[in-house]
């Protein structure tokens, strides 16, 4: 009954994985997936987090299952540490479900909007907006939550900064109520954040044209190291007004990855908004399955509901975003030792966990094959998997494909 199942390509980042981990050079480097590294290269679990389970585990605690919607003391947590004390979080104002991470968050919210957004009446799909280049799950993730795609100028490739102009052009010529996917900080793949300035005029197009503002905010902590200056651009949103459809992700800040740790939540008008909001998220998650995992929650739950251990957290957290900082300022460096005739400033100027680097495909196909240093395609380096010690010969192989 399958014979006729084409086979289909790897993913764009996760397939990187796949064929580092067949490459049986001592040297290789895995650059590909936005998975945080410690200096020796090694999966890093954040001492709160050790903490936390170890507590946990001592109250040896049940297994159940969580409500469909997930675990009410985390999304409070959630949404605290996103929103801040905006009045808005204790309005009643605020629908929310625990996700499968930054990833069901924004199916969840493609799926909702795909059937009630401006009363579900719409003749068209939903038209979701993506920043050229955005992260490469997106697009099909909107597409299978039966949603339209499109997307508006960011990146300048020129510059490797923001083309500003370029973005407030095509979020006014857009359709108006539109869906605009805005990547809270630490943009992905391109490190590219818009100013405070920026924001509040693309706050201002989006509100002149009726946009809905998607906030993907998998990287809360990596731009600033600090998790409330990275939530400055959300917290302008709600300050101008806007609705807002927030995705978040526990994996990089939390170090959660394969926990599957998230929340979708979406700010309303009214309690009674709230409430039918929430009761369609869970007939959609009933299905899908069931309820969210309970382990990865607990974990955030306890960190966040013990001052001392959330202190430690934080001060991680930004230890975190400072070891990537300075393995940007050594790789940069040692392309200008090496006498890299390039401008590498980008390195230094682009934030959070990527460099979008400019190497072309054919470059990033020459790292791969003649020196086992694996990006994605589009020549986006995971600056979590660079350390003190491959960043030489990471500057060697980099200076090497693009004399
Ligand atoms: C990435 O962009 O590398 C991460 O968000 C991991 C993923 O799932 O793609």
């Amino acid at each position: 009954r399958f014979s006729k199942v084409p086979k289909g390509p790897e993913d764009a980042i996760l397939g990187v994985t796949v064929a580092y981990n067949n490459d049986t050079n001592p040297n290789k480097i895995n650059l590909g997936v936005g998975a945080y590294r410690d200096d020796l290269g090694l999966p890093f679990v954040l001492s709160a987090v050790r903490e936390a389970e170890y507590r946990i585990l001592d109250r040896k605690p049940h297994m159940e299952y969580l409500p469909v919607a997930g675990s009410a003391m985390f999304i409070d947590k959630a949404i605290r540490l996103a929103y801040g004390t905006n009045a808005f979080v204790d309005s009643g104002c605020v629908a929310a479900v625990q996700t499968l991470s930054g990833t069901g968050a924004c199916r969840m919210a493609g799926v909702l909007m795909d059937r009630f957004l401006d009363g579900g009446s719409r003749d068209s799909k939903p038209l979701v907006l993506l920043p050229n280049p955005s992260w490469a799950n997106h697009r099909p993730i909107f597409l299978d939550a039966g949603c339209d795609v499109d997307s508006y100028a960011y990146y300048d490739p020129a510059t490797k900064s923001l083309d500003f102009d370029g973005c407030i052009k095509s979020l006014s010529d857009a359709p108006a109520g539109s869906v605009v996917l805005l990547h809270a900080c630490a943009h992905n793949p391109t490190g590219v954040d818009p100013s405070l300035e920026q924001w509040r005029e693309i706050s201002a197009v989006l509100k002149a044209k009726g946009h809905l503002p998607l906030f993907d905010m998998a990287y809360q902590g990596f731009t600033s190291g600090d998790m409330d200056t990275d939530a400055a651009s959300l917290r302008l949103f709600v300050e101008d007004g806007h609705r807002i459809v927030l995705a978040q992700s526990f994996s990089k800040n939390f170090g959660l990855y394969g926990q599957r740790v998230g929340c979708l939540s979406v700010l309303t008008d009214s309690e009674e908004e709230t409430s039918a909001i929430n009761s369609q998220l869970k007939i959609i998650a009933r299905p899908m399955y069931s309820n969210p995992p309970i382990a990865g929650v607990r974990l955030v739950e306890e960190i966040l509901g013990d001052a001392e251990l959330e202190k430690s957290w934080r001060s991680e957290m930004r230890d975190m975003a400072l070891r990537i900082i300075s393995m940007r300022a050594t790789l940069k460096n040692n392309l200008s030792e090496l006498g890299s005739v390039h401008n590498w400033d980008h390195i230094m100027n682009q934030h959070g966990m990527f460099c979008f680097s400019g190497l072309t495909k054919e470059q990033v196909d020459d790292l791969r094959e003649r020196h086992s240093v694996y990006l994605t395609a589009n020549g986006r380096i995971s600056m979590a998997g660079v350390t003190s010690k491959n960043a030489q010969y990471l500057a060697e192989a980099v200076h090497d494909v693009t004399k």
